[in-house]
């Protein structure tokens, strides 16, 4: 009897495998990170053997140390970092070139240039995508021009492009020998080459790119009844289990976040944020800042779509005040610091590393540390840090209530910066708005896990997943209207400092 679902999730900075039970439990799990790799300034790339190999051991591991077998579980899902691009070999298995990573800047002429003459507005408009490096499709046009053989290969139906949860999907089901080349319309609403509401790949945004077709993976349902494929016997899993689900990584937390209503929201702090707002069977283009994208397709029901606010650097912020400054040994260590002072003492931190994203999408702006007076000391500065990941999220916040005329009454968080009490208390403070973390906190491969169980039956239905929410913690604001709107004045001239900043 197979009473759980094992979830692959497939991140930035490293892979993990899941096992759930039925109540949405975690049995088991086990993460292997990868090496960052960082050629250039702007460049961010992963080795995408490296990624097949860690997903391999972390499956196994996680299988062996729980003692369970492949006939233990009913179901597998996908989870992945997204945007990130790999185009490989489908004779040989071998990838052309590494990963270019979603927080890579190079593609940023080939972007711009969509801007110049009207491409920039068909992309909005079919795709629901500012033009940015962020997105897949200009990743893949600058492969098919800069390395060698692959615009060859492409045209000959031989060089096929995937985010990760793709290129896990082919090898898991076989790689060389009859792999499945597919992928789910989350991963592919990430790419500027989807269209929104034919949920297929758009003749007019290939053309863009510069694309074939033949490159592209088959957009199959995220729940999918009939199955992308299963594991082999010769496999991680030593035996044949149903993939039977497959989400981007942050649309898989808003599944684990159980927000299968219209207007529920949950935002995931990692190395970035990432808030999403379901908005139902409704498109809603943004005019605030926002991504339009698919939420989630479960088997043949109409797709669900959201609103989303991307911010490049919260986490990541942290770990610059320790690896690059030094001022802290460790994240913990930031609220320790942060604590010592009660407020940020005058100083705002725009960590802009990458220009900013939503609302803004500024690839002009560099970080700031301004209203900086004698008086002010490291904690400040800790202090300013957490606070920017807040009012970088009240900035996302503000965008979606214009965009939607939906008022949050509650912010559902999760991700690694959640066990910052502090920030969770000046999250709450800043928005005004209680905020909520759930006893399963790894809501990514959750969210995966559902998916996959769903479709196989695992689990009846969404109302059924509801249940396995449980609260955790909540924060209440304590902070007067006054303080708010002072804070947040504060922090809006401040990111005008950082605006126009590189040519
Ligand atoms: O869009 C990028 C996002 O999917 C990355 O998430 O958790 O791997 O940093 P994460």
């Amino acid at each position: 009897m197979a009473d759980f679902v094992g979830a692959v999730d497939q991140g930035t900075t490293s892979t993990r495998f899941m096992i759930f039970d039925h109540s949405g439990n975690e049995v088991g799990k086990h993460q292997l990170e990868h090496e960052q790799i960082l050629p250039q300034p702007g460049w961010v790339e992963h080795n995408p053997v490296e990624i097949w190999e860690r997903t391999r051991s972390v499956i196994e591991t996680a299988l062996h140390k729980t003692d369970l077998t492949a006939a233990d579980l009913a179901a597998v899902g996908i989870t992945n970092q997204r945007e990130t691009a790999v185009v490989w070999n489908r004779r040989t298995g071998r990838p052309y070139y590494n990963a270019i990573v979603w927080q890579d800047t190079r593609t940023d002429r080939i972007a711009s240039a969509l801007d110049r003459d009207g491409r920039g507005d068909v992309i909005r408009n079919k795709a629901g995508l500012p033009p940015a490096t962020y997105f897949s499709g200009g990743k893949i046009q600058w492969i098919l021009e800069n390395v060698d053989g692959v615009r060859e290969a492409a045209e000959a139906g031989d060089a096929i492009f995937g985010n990760t949860d793709t290129w896990l999907l082919w090898n898991l089901t076989g790689g060389v020998n009859g792999g499945v080349h597919v992928t789910d319309p989350t991963n592919a609403s990430r790419t500027m080459l989807m269209n929104l509401e034919t949920l297929d790949w758009d003749d007019e945004l290939l053309s863009f790119f510069g694309v074939p077709r033949s490159m592209l993976p088959e957009i199959k349902p995220s729940s999918n009844p009939d199955f992308y494929g299963k594991t082999l016997a010769n496999g991680p899993f030593g035996g044949e289990v149903p993939l039977s689900g497959d989400l981007g990584d942050q649309q898989a937390a808003t599944v684990g976040q159980v927000c299968f209503g219209v207007g529920e929201a949950k935002n995931t702090y990692g190395t970035g944020n990432f808030l999403l707002l379901n908005t139902g069977n409704e498109l809603v283009r943004s005019k605030s800042g926002l991504l339009t994208t698919v939420c989630y397709q479960f088997g043949s029901d109409a797709p669900v779509y959201a609103l989303e606010g991307s911010i490049a650097v919260t986490g990541s912020a942290v770990q610059w005040l320790r690896d690059q400054l030094g001022i802290i040994s460790g994240a913990s260590q930031s609220e320790t610091l942060a604590r010592q002072v009660e407020d940020n003492g005058g100083v705002y931190f725009v960590p802009a590393f990458s220009g900013l994203f939503a609302p803004y999408w500024r690839s002009d702006a560099r970080g700031a540390i301004v209203g900086l007076s004698r008086y002010n000391t490291n904690a400040h500065l800790a202090r300013a840090t957490l606070e920017s990941i807040c009012y970088q999220t009240r900035d996302v916040v503000e965008a979606m209530r214009q965009d939607s005329g939906v008022a949050l009454d509650v912010l559902r968080v999760d991700g690694g910066v959640t066990a910052n009490e502090l920030c969770m208390e000046l999250q709450a403070d800043i928005l005004g708005v209680p905020v909520s973390k759930p006893v399963v906190a790894e809501t990514t491969a959750l969210g995966a896990a559902y998916a996959a169980g769903l479709a196989t039956g695992f689990w009846r239905d969404t109302e059924e997943l509801k249940q396995n929410w449980n609260e955790d913690r909540r924060w209440e604001p304590r902070w007067s209207d006054d303080q708010r709107a002072t804070g947040y004045a504060g922090w809006k001239k401040a990111v005008d400092r950082t605006l126009d900043w590189v040519d």
